[in-house]
């Protein structure tokens, strides 16, 4: 009968065998509850010669890039190198407002050049110490419900895979792919997180879209936009952990709307930007339902970014389900 510990073991066993005394491993991490989950099992099976990069693609949340450096080397051992592409990425979404795909699309290629890069980087590096043998497998977070996907369903989810994860890395890079979380679900991968002594905090994670914040910066990505859109959303979010509600909602983020609208602030009339607030509850986020929050909260969110973020004097809340809505808002 199938036990986690037994899993673990047979998993660790089965990464030892494939890879080798002296093969190593890369593999892109996002923070998120899958890559995160697939690093430590690396790192548990093969220790350093486990190499994780986690791409600072300048559209991350608030100190984003810094928890998950903490989280990952202090916090669970993991050999990470974060590497801070911020201003490339800027640069070429900069002028770019009414497509979002081409955002998706930027991001995307951007994030396989940036990570190639690096990867020829970490590999050059290991290969000029003794102990270590080439890099020739690249490890995905790839679970049950995406290997299903991406056969039988041409949705939003094989959006997900294609931007998110690496595609098109192993052929490009001659990579032999690694994937220890192909058989498992969410619950399963979130109960191994457990089992191999992730925080609970990052086990229950919302989802993250890989091409992040710029596709909840409704038009323009500019610099600016992402401080207004970092701020509001780590408001939103705090709220949520502080009012007990996080682990009840299945996504949660602020979005930055391209219109400005009037408002009083102190005796002046201001014209500023409209932040929409978006929670939602779902299972297999193909059908969504907007999460009903009360009066009390949504007052005291707005209250606070209204008052803390500067550029914003509006706050709505996106009643939509989905469909006919998607979850993101781009
Ligand atoms: P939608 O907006 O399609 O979102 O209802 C469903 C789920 O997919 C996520 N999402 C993405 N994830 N790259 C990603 O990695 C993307 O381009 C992308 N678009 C949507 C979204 O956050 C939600 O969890």
């Amino acid at each position: 009968d199938w036990t986690m510990d037994k899993f673990v073991d047979k998993e660790i066993a089965r990464i030892r065998a494939l890879v080798g005394e002296k093969g190593q491993v890369i593999g892109a991490v996002s923070g998120g509850v899958d890559s995160t989950v697939a690093a430590k099992l690396m790192n548990e099976a093969i220790g350093d010669r486990f190499h994780a990069v986690m791409v600072d693609n300048g559209v991350l949340r608030l100190n984003e890039a810094k928890i998950v450096k903490d989280t990952l080397t202090k916090g669970l051992g993991i050999n990470l190198t974060v590497v801070d592409a911020s201003e490339r990425f800027l640069g070429l979404l900069k002028g770019i407002k009414d497509d979002p795909e081409k955002k998706r699309k930027i991001i995307g290629n951007t994030f396989i050049e940036v990570f190639d890069e690096t990867a020829k980087k970490i590999a050059a590096a290991a290969e000029g110490s003794s102990r270590a043998g080439k890099i020739e497998w690249l490890l995905q977070g790839t679970l049950y419900p995406d290997v299903i996907e991406s056969i039988s369903f041409k949705g939003p989810a094989v959006t997900i895979k294609s931007h998110h994860n690496v595609g098109g890395l192993p052929e490009r890079m001659d990579l032999k792919l690694i994937e220890p979380l192909r058989e498992l679900f969410k619950d399963e991968v979130r109960d191994l997180g457990r089992n191999l002594g992730i925080p609970e905090e990052l086990v229950m994670r919302h989802p993250f879209p890989g091409p992040g914040l710029a596709i909840r910066i409704l038009g323009e990505v500019t610099p600016e936009q992402v401080r207004i859109a970092r701020e509001a959303d780590d408001i939103f979010i705090t709220e949520i952990r502080a009012a007990g509600l996080y682990n009840q909602i299945s996504q949660a983020f602020a979005a930055l709307l391209p219109v400005k609208a009037v408002g009083v602030m102190g005796d002046k009339r201001v014209h500023d930007q409209v932040i929409a607030l978006r929670a939602v509850e779902t299972t297999d986020f193909m059908t969504a339902d907007w999460f009903p929050f009360d009066g009390q909260f949504l007052k005291r969110v707005s209250r606070r970014i209204v008052n803390e973020v500067q550029g914003v004097c509006r706050v709505v809340y996106d009643i939509t389900s989905k469909p006919p809505g998607t979850i993101e808002m781009e």
